[in-house]
């Protein structure tokens, strides 16, 4: 059987049973336009609150459930605001005094059976002219840690991990989060690019940096040194290497998933549980190829989210992070400008600022850098290439015919952040690759990784963007814990 849920087209058949009513004077039709009334009475179309606040469907007998925001009792009308999360605007419900319950609170759930009016009031389209509302789940507004009409700080809702999504702040960031990630999987459809799912767990560290959480079972009769996959492994730091093996068949290949790092840090833009959209691109001849994806990607996906989700942006933009709207504009307006590590030490070592780390050439480029670098460029994000080659993991490019020796590696720096994404060339060239495996006493656990360079190399290049950093900046959040929904670190591991 069909089941129509359009709240106009069941309007439609009320009005024609109202009119069949007076046509239709046989028993079996009769008995068929009851059926068709006592459908249309007791089922009323179910919306979600975005549907019913767009004013489509005025008119409308409709049942709509969700979370009580607000509350105002008045002699003879009791107002309500419901929210279901499909919008940052709830509903407002109207109803007779005599539906008032004093379960009726803030934060209690309840299943609202009316009809949509026309909002006599400006704030708002339509209003639910409530016949029935039922109490799904009562809610003691003392002892629930979210108060009516309170803006919370996003530090207090962190405290509440299991119920900070029914805050007003939180559920806005979800849903970004969610649209951001349909514009990335949308930008790299749209250029060409094959999805790849790289696995979780791995035998390897690709960025050789020893922050490997390991994985065995927990058993009580497991021998560890039995090694679950006969050996050693490990939750996945990166797709690169698997990307890269794909990219010797398809020549544009992304992944985009969780990735893990043991850093024992409790930085504002660090996790131990993050999400990193990756891609991998064959015959790179440059690293211009590169970053005219990172580029091309970020104006996508930022272009996407601000049309999108207009008003769950301007939430952030508004009332957590005045000022940023105009951050977000400045990036999307100008182009990202690059330039090489060796430049930025020179803007460093010419500036007045007392960094706390070091600025001589060889020394990583630390947060406090990342950040003066982007002011000084015009505050947009701006290209680093070509660091020193033993800053950089195994992978990464020889730049033979630099002066210095550097790798042809870039990393892309952000307003607030700093290093939004880091890439490179990849060394595809069997002699150097060897040579620097062998060097790591790398070359057997890589064998399969040199074979890659012996059938059929071709030069390639990929990067890796931190999700949670991205969304850092283009809403201008300063704690990481803040973006997604639950933040793994150090000495921290709830729900
Ligand atoms: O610079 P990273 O370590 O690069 C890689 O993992 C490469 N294998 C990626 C590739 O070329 N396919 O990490 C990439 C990005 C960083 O620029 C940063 O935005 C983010 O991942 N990131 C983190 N985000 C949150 N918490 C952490 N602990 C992060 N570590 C890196």
């Amino acid at each position: 059987m069909v089941v129509y849920q359009s709240a106009a087209f069941i309007t439609m058949l009320q009005a024609a049973a109202k009119t069949l009513s007076v046509a239709i004077t046989t028993s079996v039709s009769r008995g068929i336009l009851l059926s068709i009334r006592y459908y249309c009475k007791k089922t009323p179309a179910k919306l979600r609150v975005s549907e019913a606040v767009s004013g489509a469907e005025l008119g409308a007998n409709v049942k709509v459930q969700g979370w009580v925001r607000s509350v105002r009792a008045q002699k003879s009308h009791l107002f309500l605001h419901v929210n279901d999360g499909s919008s940052l605007q709830s509903l407002q419900v109207v109803a007779s005094s005599e539906l008032n319950d004093p379960l009726l609170t803030f934060g209690s759930a309840v299943e609202v059976t009316g009809t949509l009016k026309k909002s006599p009031n400006q704030k708002q389209l339509v209003e639910l002219e409530a016949e029935q509302i039922h109490i799904v789940g009562k809610c003691n507004p003392l002892e629930f840690p979210f108060k009516i009409k309170e803006r919370h700080s996003l530090e207090y809702i962190r405290q509440f991990p299991h119920l900070r999504c029914r805050t007003n702040a939180f559920s806005s960031l979800l849903r970004i989060r969610s649209e951001a990630t349909t514009a990335v999987h949308s930008y790299f459809k749209e250029n060409g690019f094959l999805q790849i799912h790289t696995p979780v767990i791995t035998s390897n560290d690709c960025e050789g940096a020893g922050e490997l959480f390991k994985i065995e079972p927990s058993g009580p009769d497991y021998e560890e040194e039995e090694h679950f996959f006969s050996v050693p492994a490990f939750l996945t730091v990166s797709g690169q290497l698997h990307l890269e093996l794909m990219s010797g068949a398809f020549s544009k290949v992304y992944t985009f998933g969780p990735t893990f790092r043991a850093e024992n840090s409790q930085s504002r833009r660090h996790l131990a549980e993050f999400y990193m959209v990756e891609a991998e691109v064959s015959f790179a001849q440059s690293l211009e190829d590169l970053t005219k994806v990172m580029e091309g990607m970020f104006r996508s996906a930022t272009e996407h989210v601000l049309a999108h989700c207009a008003e769950d942006v301007d939430l952030f933009h508004k009332h957590v992070t005045p000022g940023h709207r105009e951050i977000v504009e400045a990036m999307l307006r100008n182009g990202f400008p690059t330039i090489t590590y060796s430049e930025a030490i020179n803007i460093l070592n010419r500036s007045s600022e007392n960094f706390a780390f070091p600025t001589d050439w060889g020394c990583d480029l630390q947060t406090e850098h990342e950040k003066y670098l982007v002011k000084h460029c015009g505050n947009i994000p701006v290209f680093v290439t070509d660091y020193p080659y033993d800053l950089k993991p195994f992978y990464a490019r020889d730049n033979q015919d630099h002066p210095e020796h550097t790798a042809a590696a870039v990393d892309l720096l952000v307003p607030g952040v700093g290093e939004l994404c880091g890439g490179s060339l990849r060394e595809e060239r069997l002699d150097l690759l060897t040579a620097r495996l062998q060097q790591a006493g790398l070359e057997d656990t890589y064998s399969w990784y040199l074979d890659l360079r012996r059938f059929g190399s071709v030069p390639h290049g990929g990067f890796g963007m931190g999700f949670e950093r991205y969304l850092l900046c283009i809403l201008g959040v300063d704690n990481i814990k803040d973006v997604i929904p639950f933040p793994r670190f150090s000495h921290s591991c709830v729900l």
